[in-house]
Parts: structure tokens; C-alpha cells; sequence
């Protein structure tokens, strides 16, 4: 029999383990080791719960639930998501504990009603709200887009516990659900790597949100998100780091992303990294077809500057790389700088191609010439290419100066 997992005086874990996950929300955030779906329980004179779990995994945390209050019935459920990850098996539950008051915000009762076409007798909450479970008291604290309309966090003031739904997620899927299990930088890693693939967009929120919240003046014991490990000792790190995040504080490092046929595009890329390299600035180097996604985000979300090259395909920009050019486009970021550059045969647009969709994106160009060979590279042109990296390392620690 499955079983809860005690994280505080009569507050539990209840969720499930979903080690097989390779795709997060979708193909676009690859993930290595599984991720975690993280529901809460909370035993005091009214029964508590917060957030179901994906449907498929709903038998299993029932079966925690149970372990812990039995045949008991549970007398509230807060909905703090509405995305399947988190509500999936919300009707289930309902099933099984038809008289639970279930609590949203107006987003989230909105979005329970459009994905799963059935009404229940919601109690509408928003920030500041408080619900009185027993010795304990609720505190709900609204974060719209971070990262859908409805998202909400729960505070219980009681235990300093911030049950903080997507917001400081991680995939570590573990027993050992304490950040101290797995140490400071995998934690922050991880952090970083689920920051930048589902919530780099919304960076302005969140900064918003980490301020209201710093101003609230809680203390914080625990924060427990629905993914992945509960943060206790790395708590304020984990703070200033989302501050990072959120404000696209850079570091002195290129990243290159390309797509290459013959690999002239790709000796363009590996020259211009020689020249940022041997310069003493950190460069990624990335064919986009090769790589796992998630990753290029991950390292594109502190990164001062990003350098995009595409051969040409059809008069166009390989269709990889437009996609990720559109995707950098949804990212909203700030303060970075980047160039496109190609190897091209007879059409000669695509660096300015590039270019136009680094600018759209918010990127600053380096410069306003493009980058460009004709077929193949010769030594010339790749040592001159190598100065070019130098050029853009020298702009970085300037900048960094
Ligand atoms: Fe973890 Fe927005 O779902």
C-alpha cells in the first residue's frame, strides 16, 4: 500500500511519482529522470487538501490519503491549478469525497469549468483570504501566469509552510523530498532548468509576485511546490535566485545555437566560439538537432549574449531554428545581445532573417551587418570569424566592467 509522507506536525505529502516522464507539458521541456506531481494533506479539526494529481496517477494518492485518515471524509480540497498535472484526478476525488467544499480562484474556477465541463460548488478566494481549518488558518495568495491564469499559492501561517504550486518547481522525482537530500546546486539547477522552460515569460509577474511577497513579510519554514523537492535549508538561495531569474541577471557566457547540413554553418559556430573562448568568456555551443531543448533554455536564461546560424533551406532558415527563434520570441527577454550569422549558397537573406527575429524577440544586435560565407570557409575567413568572437567576448567584459 502506497503511503503518505509526514512533512510537518499533521501535514503530509500525498502525491505520486512519475519517474517514466521524459516530456514536461509536451515535447518542448525534455526531462532526464522523471518529475513529480505533489499533493498535500493537511489533519486538523477540518480535513485538507491541497491539489489532486494527474488522472492516471489518482489510485495512488488516494491510497496515501487513506493511509493517513482512513475511512475518514475530507471536508475541503484547494484548487490551486487547473492544469491536468494538478486537477486531473480532481473529479475522481470528488467521487470519492463528494462533500469536500472545494476552494479556487475566479481563474482557476473558470478553467476547472472549461477543461472538465462539470460544475461543483466551488467557493470563490482571492489574495489575502484566509480559511479557517481548525488550529490552523489558509492564507491564499493569487500569482496570475506564473504560469497560467489561475495558478495560487496557500500559506499556513501556523507551520510557516508556503504550499507554492508551479512556482519554484523542479524535476527531482525522490523519496528523499527534502532539498538537503540532493544539495544546493542540483536544486538550484534544477530550479533554473524548470524556470526557464515553463516560466521565463512571465519574469516581469514574477519579480511582481516576489515582491509582494517579500512585503507580506511571512516567515517562511517550507516551501512546498507541486513538482519535484520541498525547499527547507535552501530557502532564501532559492528566493534570490528566482530574483535572478526573473530580472535575466546575466553572466559573462555566449551561447551559440546553429543548424548545419555540410558543416559550414557549424565550422562558422566553432570558429566563432575559438575567438570567445581563448578569450576567457564562457561559450555553449549547440547544434539545435542534436540537443536536448530544455538545456539550450536552461543555458540561455542567464546568458548575455545568444548567436544564432542557420545554412539555408529553400530560401528560408532551417525550420529547427525558426522555431526556436519563434520560441526566444515568446520569451520576453531582457538585456541580452545576439547575431545571427549562415553559410548560404545563392540566397542570401538568412542572417538578416535572423537577425529581424533576434530584434523581434527583444535580443539588441551586436551589429547591424550580417554574418555570412559563401559555401565553404576558407582559413581567412574562419580566423576572421575567430576575431569576430573576440570582438563579442571583448563587448561581454567590457559590459561585465
Ligand atoms: Fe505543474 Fe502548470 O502545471
Amino acid at each position: 500500500m502506497k503511503q503518505a509522507i509526514k512533512i510537518a506536525d499533521q501535514i503530509y505529502w500525498v502525491g505520486v511519482h512519475d519517474f517514466n516522464c521524459r516530456h514536461f507539458h509536451g515535447h518542448m521541456f525534455p526531462i532526464s529522470e522523471g518529475t513529480t506531481y505533489n499533493a498535500y494533506l493537511i489533519v486538523d479539526q477540518q480535513i485538507t487538501v491541497i491539489d489532486t494529481v494527474e488522472a492516471e496517477f489518482m489510485d495512488i494518492m488516494l491510497e496515501r490519503i487513506r493511509s493517513v485518515i482512513g475511512d475518514q471524509p475530507v471536508d475541503n480540497i484547494i484548487v490551486q491549478h487547473g492544469e491536468p498535472d494538478h486537477s486531473g484526478g480532481f473529479m475522481r476525488f470528488m467521487q470519492e469525497y463528494p462533500n469536500a467544499q472545494p476552494y479556487a480562484s475566479q481563474a482557476g474556477i473558470q478553467i476547472m469549468m472549461k477543461q472538465y465541463f462539470k460544475e461543483y460548488p466551488y467557493q470563490k478566494v482571492k489574495t489575502g483570504d484566509t480559511l479557517c481549518i481548525g488550529e490552523r488558518h489558509l492564507t491564499f495568495i493569487e500569482m496570475p501566469l506564473i504560469h497560467w491564469p489561475d495558478n495560487m499559492m496557500t500559506y499556513i501561517k501556523e507551520d510557516e509552510v508556503l504550499f507554492s504550486n508551479d512556482a519554484f518547481g523542479q524535476h527531482i522525482a525522490s523519496y528523499d523530498l527534502y532539498d538537503d537530500a540532493h544539495g544546493q546546486e542540483k536544486c538550484l539547477d534544477r530550479a533554473k532548468e524548470y524556470y526557464a522552460n515553463i516560466v521565463m515569460p512571465y519574469g516581469d509577474r514574477v519579480e511582481k509576485k516576489l515582491n509582494d511577497i517579500a512585503a507580506m513579510n511571512l516567515p517562511i519554514a517550507m516551501i512546498a511546490p507541486s513538482h519535484g523537492i520541498i525547499w527547507r535549508s535552501y530557502i532564501k538561495e532559492c528566493l534570490a535566485a528566482y530574483h535572478d531569474f526573473a530580472t535575466f541577471r546575466s553572466k559573462p557566457k555566449v551561447v551559440i545555437v546553429y543548424e548545419s547540413i555540410w558543416k559550414h554553418t557549424q565550422a562558422m559556430a566553432e570558429a566563432i566560439a575559438e575567438g570567445i573562448g581563448r578569450s576567457g568568456v564562457c561559450v555553449k555551443v549547440y547544434k539545435e538537432s542534436q540537443t536536448n531543448s530544455a538545456i539550450i533554455m536552461k543555458e540561455l536564461l542567464d546568458a548575455k549574449a545568444v548567436l544564432v546560424g542557420s545554412g539555408c533551406y529553400n530560401n528560408e532558415i532551417a525550420s529547427n531554428i525558426a522555431g526556436f527563434l519563434n520560441r526566444l520570441a515568446t520569451c520576453h527577454m531582457k538585456g541580452k545581445i545576439g547575431l545571427g550569422f549562415t553559410s548560404y549558397g545563392w540566397y542570401r537573406n538568412t542572417a538578416a532573417s535572423i537577425n529581424q527575429k533576434l530584434q523581434d524577440a527583444g535580443i539588441t544586435l551586436i551589429r547591424e551587418e550580417s554574418v555570412m560565407q559563401n559555401y565553404t570557409p576558407s582559413e581567412a575567413d574562419l580566423d576572421q570569424l575567430s576575431e569576430l568572437g573576440e570582438q563579442i567576448a571583448a563587448l561581454i567584459r567590457n559590459d561585465e566592467a
